[in-house]
């Protein structure tokens, strides 16, 4: 099934040379199983035709509001009616000031005016247009108003300036659009989470690490803020960009993810140990350099702390959800895991599937039993995480978290 099945979605378009995104956007949410209706601007149409629109959504295509193809001649409010969201790409300059001030001089302007659900723009202008102190002002209300506001991108644009005013791709807007729509299984929980690998100096140069890129924990993150909850991400060194939202604390050592968990700790509802925490580091670290002489060095490791296991066995302990990295018998380890550490769940994975891709396989493991979700995008396989640990809070019934 689609991700959008079952969904109606009304696209707005408005006059700008990235409406000739808008085409594939809606092409997009239409293989994703949405019904889209189209909503042209007359502005909109000197740049993409609305037979183009017609042929990818198979439906019509608004452009007046005076069009009698709806019984009752009030295309304006029905449009809306029973529709996930109005979305409006590309948003020019001209839309976005009408809609921070309610103006309704057409169909689009008015029907924004008139919609019982969300609102989302991804706007699209000459680099001056958007930093224009009116354009920003007219932003400032709407974000205000509960707008959601997609984008704008940075880059080259089609008058030849560089800068901000892009219009987001058409995948990126699809992905934000999708975010948007998910069910708030977690508003009103706070999340702490770890992510990525953690650096254990050895000297001033070289150190000890591993290969999680910190994929898996990111998408966790956003998929937390997605379903409603307050984030908290403590990370090591890894360059992916902050979703959106997510409080990040950056880390490099084993140690320093310790403090910076324990630290963030008071207050949180479930505790996420997607970090691929080192088990040893150098029991001294030299100051120096260390030289080569030609011969075979020897490090003498020293066990870190276990993070997880001891936030678990804390008397104050929010849920506690662990990762199982193995590469073989992942059942009988991730399972062992879960009753050594006394936790809520285990995320069970193959190193061979999940570490550094893009995509994972993973098996959740609770009281209850084994869960095997499909092989997805880390993004789809962070979402069915969260709803099973959704399924496992409201189980609790307010009642404190059983990690066992
Ligand atoms: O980052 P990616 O490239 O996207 O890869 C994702 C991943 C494979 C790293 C991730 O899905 C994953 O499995 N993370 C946990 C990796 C791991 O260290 O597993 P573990 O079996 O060694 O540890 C078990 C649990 O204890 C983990 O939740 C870990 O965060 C935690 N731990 C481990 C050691 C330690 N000193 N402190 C901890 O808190």
């Amino acid at each position: 099934m689609g991700a959008f099945a079952g969904k109606r979605i009304v696209l707005g378009v408005t006059g700008g040379i990235a409406a000739y995104k808008a085409a594939e956007l809606s092409r997009l949410l239409v293989k994703a199983g949405a019904t889209v209706d189209v909503v042209l601007t007359q502005a909109g149409s000197e740049f993409v035709g609305a037979m183009t629109f017609q042929s990818l959504t198979g439906r019509p295509v608004w452009q007046s509001l005076w069009d009698d193809r709806m019984s009752n001649g009030m295309a304006h409010i029905d449009l809306t009616r029973g529709a996930a969201a109005v979305l409006i790409a590309p948003a020019t300059a001209n839309v976005l000031a009408k809609l921070a001030y309610g103006v309704c001089d057409d169909l689009l302007s008015t029907l924004c005016l008139a919609r019982d659900c969300p609102l989302l723009v991804a706007p699209a202008m000459n680099r001056q247009m958007w930093e224009n102190p009116a354009t920003q002002r007219n932003m400032v209300l709407l974000r205000h108003d509960g707008v959601k506001i997609l984008g704008p991108a940075t880059g080259d644009q089609a008058c030849g300036e560089v800068g901000d005013g892009r219009m987001l791709e058409a995948e990126a807007i699809f992905d934000e659009l999708y975010a948007f729509l998910q069910p708030k299984l977690l508003a009103g929980k706070r999340v702490l989470l770890t992510a990525g690998p953690t650096f254990e100096p050895i000297d001033p140069v070289r150190g000890l690490t591993n290969s999680s890129s910190g994929k898996m924990g990111f998408a966790l993150a956003q998929a937390c803020v997605e379903a409603g909850a307050e984030v908290t991400m403590v990370a090591g060194p890894v360059m992916l960009p902050t979703p959106h939202n997510v409080m990040r604390i950056d880390v490099q050592t084993s140690a320093q993810m310790r403090e910076a968990v324990l630290k963030n700790l008071p207050g949180q509802d479930v505790f996420i140990g997607v970090a691929a925490v080192a088990d040893y580091r150098p029991k001294t670290v030299s100051a120096e350099k260390i030289k080569k002489n030609g011969k075979s060095l020897t490090l003498l490791l020293e066990a870190t702390d276990d993070i997880l296991g001891e936030v678990a066995t804390r008397l104050d302990a929010p849920l506690c959800v662990g990762f199982a990295a193995e590469s073989q018998h992942l059942e009988t380890y991730a399972e062992s895991k879960r009753k050594a550490k006394k936790l809520a769940l285990v995320v069970g994975n193959l190193v061979q599937d999940g570490l550094g891709g893009e995509t994972n396989r993973v098996t959740l493991f609770d009281a209850t039993g084994a869960y095997p979700l499909p092989p997805a995008k880390k993004i789809i396989v962070a979402r069915g995480i969260v709803a099973h640990l959704a399924s496992l809070m409201e189980k609790c019934d307010g009642k404190p978290y059983a990690n066992h």
